[in-house]
Formats: structure tokens, sequence, C-alpha cells
């Protein structure tokens, strides 16, 4: 632990074994916080810890009672949670199906330029989205967070003190008409930080949702070279971002500096356009 301005604070972040959450605990630590690095992978969470000098609670965010279990954990090794990054996600598959309809998407991108609308063709997302993986993703990311909100908020109405970040995304904020089990989950995500900052701002307690563009982490490794250069065509900077520059926002979210925050939605998308 450093002495920096979260220093006698207690961190959990979901998803902190990769990507942006890691990111988050490298920055979060670097300023002092104490480290909780949950992940679903234990290697990648373990790393982490290392790290940051850190500890681990390997569980799946969609399981409520573990969810809530290694939140009263930390309170009891730790004395309280200050903050709780609610992190943890999936990207939506990359398979055949998705690069045929992104084939589509370029068709009819064209088409409509040239005012053919008629011979414009189904993109077809929606309608072969199976069960299973609507419910994966609605799951993983609207029910996640949840469950991390919760479970938080039981300890941080009693400390009447605490700071929560949601990540949403871009795509919650701007449906790209591709992926709506995605956007959808990162929709609500939006909405739930707004209803559960209404219901505990006056208890000392603030909750903001993040909304990142493009980030470039291991989540965007199956897109391939020729979608990554459409999704790069979409931002006004002409780059992905990287996980270290959000972790500049989640810090700024996490500290005191952002005392007047709450219900808050912050994006930081390098000039998406859509
Ligand atoms: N990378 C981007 O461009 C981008 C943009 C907007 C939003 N986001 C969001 O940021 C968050 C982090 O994404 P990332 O880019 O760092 O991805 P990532 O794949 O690098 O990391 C995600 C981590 O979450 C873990 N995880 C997945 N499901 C889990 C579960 N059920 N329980 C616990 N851990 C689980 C994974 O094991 C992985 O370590 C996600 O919510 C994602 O939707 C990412």
């Amino acid at each position: 632990m450093g002495t920096g301005a979260l220093s006698g604070t207690v961190a959990l972040i979901t998803g902190a074994g990769s990507g942006l959450g890691a990111a988050f605990a490298r920055r979060l630590a670097a300023d002092g916080a104490r480290i909780v690095v949950n992940d679903l992978v234990t290697e990648a969470a373990e790393l982490t810890a290392k790290e940051v000098e850190g500890t681990t609670a390997v569980f799946d965010v969609c399981d409520s009672a573990a969810f809530d279990a290694a939140i009263d954990d930390t309170v009891q090794r730790f004395g309280s949670i200050d903050i709780v990054i609610n992190n943890a996600g999936i990207a939506p598959a990359v398979d055949e199906g998705s690069q045929q309809r992104f084939d589509t998407a370029i068709a009819n991108a064209m088409l409509r330029m040239e005012g053919r609308i008629g011979e414009m063709q189904p993109l077809g997302a929606i309608t072969s989205l199976s069960d299973a993986d609507w419910d994966r993703m609605i799951r993983v990311h609207l029910y996640g967070t949840f469950y991390g909100v919760r479970a938080a908020l039981r300890h941080m109405q009693v400390q009447r003190s605490g700071v929560i970040v949601n990540v949403s995304s871009i795509l919650g904020q701007m449906p790209s008409g591709g992926p709506v089990h995605y956007s959808t989950a990162k929709a609500a995500i939006i909405a739930l930080t707004k209803n559960a900052a209404a219901e505990t701002s006056h208890l000392g307690i603030r909750i903001n949702a993040v909304c990142p563009g493009y980030i470039d982490t291991p989540l965007l490794e199956p897109i391939t070279d020729t979608m990554r250069a459409l999704v790069v065509n979409q931002l006004g900077m002409g780059r992905m971002g990287t996980a270290a520059e959000l972790a500049e926002l989640v810090r700024f979210l996490a500290g005191p500096e952002s005392s007047y925050a709450t219900g808050d939605v912050f994006t930081m998308s390098g000039g998406y356009t859509g």
C-alpha cells in the first residue's frame, strides 16, 4: 500500500485479471488503495494481485451469494469497503455469422450512400441471437453489476460512505445496430447507476457510470483486422484508447476529486461518432 490520496481505502474491482480492470487496479493501488482483485480466472486474478500487492477474490459476478460473501469477507478482513468497480464483462461472440453481418452492414452502407434503400438486406443480428447468448450477456453485465451494487450498499449504507463505479459502454449510449444484448445490458447499467445514486446520494455514497469507447484490451482480440479498421474509422482521434487512459477517469471517480459527481455518466471515447 502506498501513501497517496486513496491511502487507507479498500477497493474491490471485478474482472481485474485483464484489460481495463487490471489497469484500474494498478492506478488505484498507485495512489494507496488496498485492492481486492476479482476475476473468474484464478491465474489472471493472482497476476494482478501480485502486481498491486493486493488480494484475490475469485468468483463469478453472476453468482449473487458469492458476490455477497466476497464483500462481507473484505469488510471483515480490512474493516471497510470504500470503492467497488463493477467492471467484469464479456464481448459479443465473433463467429462466421458476425462476419457475414459485418459484410452485410458494409454492403448496406454503400447501398444507402447510393440511395438504393430498397436493395439493402436484413442484418439479422437480433433474429440470429440465441436465448443462451442473450441470457449470458445480460447476466454477466447487468445482473453482475446489480449484485455488486447491492452487496456494496449493504455495507456502505451503514458506513455512510463509499464510491461505486459501474462500467457501461459507449454502445449503451449510442447502440450501433450490432450486438443488441451488449448494448441493452450496458444501457440498463446506466439506469441502474442513476437509480442507485438517487437512492443513496444523501448518505455520503457516490455512484457513477463510465462509458468507454473502443479500448485496446484482450476483449477486442477476436475482431478481425477489417472490423478493427472500421472501428478506428469511427473514432475522431483515429486510434483506440488505452486501458491506462481510462484508468485516469476511474481514478478521478474513485477519489475525493469527484466529490460532486453522483448518478452521472462519464464518456471517454476518443471522439466516437457511431
Ligand atoms: N475494451 C473496450 O473497448 C470496452 C469498451 C467499453 C466497455 N468495455 C467494458 O469494460 C469492461 C472490461 O473489459 P475489458 O476490455 O477490460 O475486457 P477483458 O476481456 O480484457 O477483461 C474482462 C475480465 O473480466 C473477467 N470476467 C468475465 N466474466 C466474468 C464474470 N462473470 N465474473 C468475473 N469476472 C469475469 C474476464 O475473465 C476478464 O479477465 C467490460 O465490462 C467491457 O464490456 C470495454
